[in-house]
């Protein structure tokens, strides 16, 4: 297989390439660029074995910025529907996502906390009504000079708003997301067969909204797997002994995240790739990531001699996930 094909740069070249007589070679072991859906449109039908991918995951990174939260639900709802079409009966896709843990609703009542292990000043509600009632002239200024705080907290005991959080900002709640893929999945005929979980690192950078509140860190993602209907070959000898117990048969995987992100923002690791793959498709099988990003996918399915197809709507992605998976040896 030529893996020094050319890049294509845009719809038009996907639409050229494609040859009816000849419609898996042409679309096989190479990274396409543009819109998800459109390319998978383009696609044959039933070439598919697995599918693995992430998709943006609408919490403001650089890719996904100029996405509604309508935008991104038809983004995936779409990329999914196309799915159901250039599967091959009895294969999986596999979606990698996290739940939204700071979902912005300027609906939501606002959530504030009071944080009591952690307040600055003693001065209490009576010490400033005292001080209000002797000096009732006096600015929230000049009372707090004679307290000595913060004319913030001569605000807050006097208004009877005690309690810590910004006016100005929307309140933030969890949205869970594993339900709106089952919903959009079996709109498009496909049933959720597996579902895990990948335990990564704690990511307490990424975590502001844990600081002042009993909110946990980020520190796992999910792993949706989705099932075409049609026979499932269940090959036991697919890992070893010690695989399955590991990992094959576990709903837990342990696996660090990466930890750089300078040549693309949200790589996930190339373990996560690999245990999917070899847990889910053969030797010689067509593997396809529609979010191909860094090109983690398409690396990993070169190098455990999978056929391969990787979809990016950045060419600088696009030409990354090449290089990249162009590199790696089989
Ligand atoms: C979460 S990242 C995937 C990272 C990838 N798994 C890796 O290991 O590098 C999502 C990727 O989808 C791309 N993307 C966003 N919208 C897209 C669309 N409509 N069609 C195709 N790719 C898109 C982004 O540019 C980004 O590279």
């Amino acid at each position: 297989m030529s893996l020094d094909m050319p890049l294509l740069d845009n719809i038009a070249d996907v639409v050229l390439s494609y040859r009816p007589s000849s419609p898996s070679n042409t679309w096989l072991n190479k990274i396409h660029v543009g819109d998800a859906r459109t390319v998978l449109q383009l696609m044959p039908s039933g070439i598919v074995d697995l599918s693995f991918w992430s998709p943006p995951y609408f919490v403001g990174k650089e890719y996904e910025a100029h996405l509604t939260f309508q935008d991104w639900q038809n983004l995936v709802r779409g990329v999914i529907k196309e799915h159901a079409r250039v599967m091959k009966e009895g294969a999986f896709m596999v979606i990698n996502i996290a739940d939204i843990l700071c979902f912005v609703d300027p609906d939501m009542p606002r959530y504030m906390a009071n944080n009591v292990s952690n307040k600055k000043s003693p001065v209490t509600r009576e010490d400033v009504l005292r001080a209000k009632k002797k000096h009732p002239k006096a600015s929230r200024d000049e009372l707090a000079r004679m307290l000595g705080c913060s004319e913030q907290t001569i605000q807050r005991r006097a208004e009877h708003n005690n309690v810590r959080g910004g006016k100005g900002t929307a309140g933030t709640r969890v949205l869970l997301i594993g339900g709106m893929l089952q919903d959009w999945a079996m709109e498009a005929g496909l049933y959720l067969y597996d579902h895990r979980i990948w335990h990564k690192d704690p990511c307490w950078a990424n975590s502001r909204w844990h600081s002042n509140s009993y909110r946990a860190v980020d520190e796992f993602e999910h792993l949706y797997i989705f099932w075409k209907p049609g026979i499932v070959d269940v090959d036991r000898d697919r890992l070893r002994k010690g695989e399955w117990a590991e990992w094959g048969s576990r709903g837990v995987w342990n696996i660090r995240s990466v930890q750089r992100n300078s040549r693309h923002e949200c790589e996930f690791p190339e373990m996560l790739a690999e245990r999917v793959i070899r847990l889910l498709s053969d030797k010689g099988d067509v593997v396809i990531d529609p979010f191909v990003g860094s090109g983690t996918t398409t690396a990993v399915a070169r190098k455990l001699k999978r056929k391969y197809i990787g979809i990016e709507r950045l060419k600088k992605y696009a030409k990354l996930a090449q290089a990249r998976t162009n590199v790696t040896s089989n």
